[in-house]
């Protein structure tokens, strides 16, 4: 820790008073309060969708393929990974301003009224998946078979075993039946974790059928002995918390099974989220990523699966692990620290070096929801016996510098927003202190950080602030809807929660009642 000259090493924090400008880490990341507005939509439908999942079964289907006489295979069939395509390690990241907020709020107007479901549970959508087997259950692979997943809140995915061939340009993924015959079917899908994510071209699968001279079999020109996983970039990937929610939990979700024997095609791929994750994705995948629009090779699998499912906002649930794997969010945090090489596993351990003093991340957001008392909060943890150190979200950190910081932290700290994403790189035991800003944003505190961070099994607490520590009792006086009725602000729709309570709001901590969360904190390191 320490080694790249940002961090402050215990040296550095340990004696004597100094501004706290001088201890800021220039770690950063995106932050941004647009990526709340995607999860208060799907916070506010749940109810609704799992409602709806629960009691309609069956838009999972199970197809299975009779058969056909698989048309000419004669192509010149290339080895795995015959094509490589882009895989480029150029920077070029998208300024804050340049996520394309592609708001799925829209479809949430109907239920404005709603309160937000608070507990919703894995339990109420265990009968997302498996899939239902049902005609085609007991069928071997041998004539291929799709299985098609529409269930649950977020994405639809699709997957193809058998004889399968990819049209990148064409966004096209065929099935072709080895003997048997059956109808010609077709199925679309969008191959990013959210379904309602605009600008993503759709991939149309198909199952051929006999009759299939009409639309012959595509020739195989590139041959792969591994399974390839379809997905695409883009949508909100490039705000930090966004890029680990929709793509890099996903990801290691489907792909994690494979052991790098897994190619995957990229649909509108985006360079520089392939640079700045590269250490990642390569342990996932062995093979360079194919940019699939770009394609023109007709690519040959033994499996394809289309588009990844998000189970619950940057998280992960066992029970819906494909291939029965059980994955977790500590097996997720685990791969983080193997994939970046992170020296510590566990926190610091008070028990054991009573004399040594934990060390806090506070972070010090420099736009709205900002700390406006930063140093008296750096004050009073010192006191309360941590080391301090600030960091400044900025955009652009390498991602195993940032990884190998925030490692050496046993807290991280700040008000809510995607720096709290930097919880996967804690050690295991270590504490996040959510600060919740004013206007009954508990909800989508829990939904995005609260729930994951427990997953990871770090010790989670959230310090709810009172209108008191908020600039807006100031800004609008204490009769003012905002202040009075966050309630009727949240019924108003998403547009005044994000004006007031994400956007014009900053915190200023009410140090005594802050105190007892630092105790707590402490306490939790003195059992680890
Ligand atoms: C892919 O599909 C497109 C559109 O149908 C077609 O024009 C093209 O020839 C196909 N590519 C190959 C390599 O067959």
């Amino acid at each position: 820790m320490g080694s790249d000259g940002k961090l402050p090493t215990s040296a550095m924090v340990a004696k004597g008073p100094k501004g706290w400008a001088q201890r800021f880490l220039n770690v950063g990341f995106v932050a941004g309060f647009l990526l709340v507005l995607l999860t208060y939509a799907v916070v506010s439908q749940q109810s609704q969708r799992f409602g709806a999942v629960v009691t309609s079964p069956d838009d999972v289907a199970a197809i299975s393929k009779q058969a056909i006489k698989a048309p000419g295979e004669t192509g010149s069939a290339q080895e795995d990974g015959g094509e490589e395509k882009a895989k480029t390690t150029t920077p070029a990241e998208p300024s804050a301003d340049h996520h394309q907020h592609q708001d799925t709020s829209g479809d949430s107007n109907q239920d404005d009224q709603q309160q937000p479901e608070q507990e919703w549970r894995p339990k109420a959508v265990v009968t997302e998946e498996p899939p239902k087997q049902d005609d085609t259950a007991a069928k071997p692979f041998d004539n291929g078979k799709v299985v098609l997943t529409t269930a649950g809140p977020y994405s639809d995915t699709c997957d193809v075993f058998g004889d399968v061939r990819t049209n990148g340009t064409a966004h096209t993924v065929t099935l072709v039946p080895a003997t048997s015959f059956t109808e010609r079917r077709e199925w679309t899908i969008k191959p990013y974790i959210r379904r309602t994510m605009s600008g993503i071209p759709e991939v149309t699968v198909t199952q051929l059928d006999s009759t299939s001279a009409s639309s012959p079999a595509p020739v195989c020109t590139v041959r792969h002995h591994v399974p390839a996983i379809v997905f695409a970039l883009g949508g909100l990937t490039g705000n930090y918390w966004h890029d680990f929610s929709d793509a890099l939990v996903p990801l290691f979700v489907a792909s994690r099974r494979y052991g790098g024997e897994v190619q995957l095609l990229v649909s509108n791929i985006q360079p520089w989220w392939l640079g700045k994750y590269e250490a990642i994705v390569r342990r996932l995948s062995k093979y360079d990523a194919v940019d699939l629009d770009k394609d023109d090779q007709i690519r040959c699998f033994p499996r394809v699966t289309v588009g990844l499912r998000m189970h619950k906002e940057f998280d992960i649930v066992p029970e819906f692990s494909p291939d029965g794997q059980q994955l977790t969010m500590t097996d997720f945090t685990a791969f983080l620290r193997e994939t970046y090489s992170l020296p510590r596993a566990a926190p610091i351990n008070l028990k054991q070096t009573p004399e040594k003093k934990p060390r806090l991340m506070l972070l010090h957001r420099g736009h709205y929801r900002k700390i406006v008392n930063v140093p008296e909060i750096v004050k009073a943890a010192e006191d309360a016996g941590f080391e301090v150190a600030i960091s400044d979200p900025r955009f652009g950190v390498q991602v195993d510098e940032l990884a190998k910081s925030v490692n050496s932290f046993d807290v991280l700290m700040g008000v809510h927003g995607a720096g709290l994403t930097n919880a996967v790189f804690l050690p295991k035991g270590a504490v996040v202190i959510q600060v919740v800003p004013y206007g009954k944003m508990e909800p989508l505190a829990k939904l995005d950080f609260g729930d994951p961070i427990v997953d990871m099994e770090l010790r989670y607490l959230e310090y709810s602030i009172t209108a008191q520590e908020s600039t807006l009792l100031e800004m609008l006086g204490p009769d003012h809807p905002v202040i009075k009725d966050p309630e009727s602000v949240h019924r108003s729709g998403w547009d005044k929660v994000a004006e007031y309570y994400m956007g014009k709001q900053d915190v200023k901590l009410d140090l005594e009642r802050f105190a007892p969360t630092l105790e707590l904190a402490l306490d939790h390191l003195r059992q680890q």
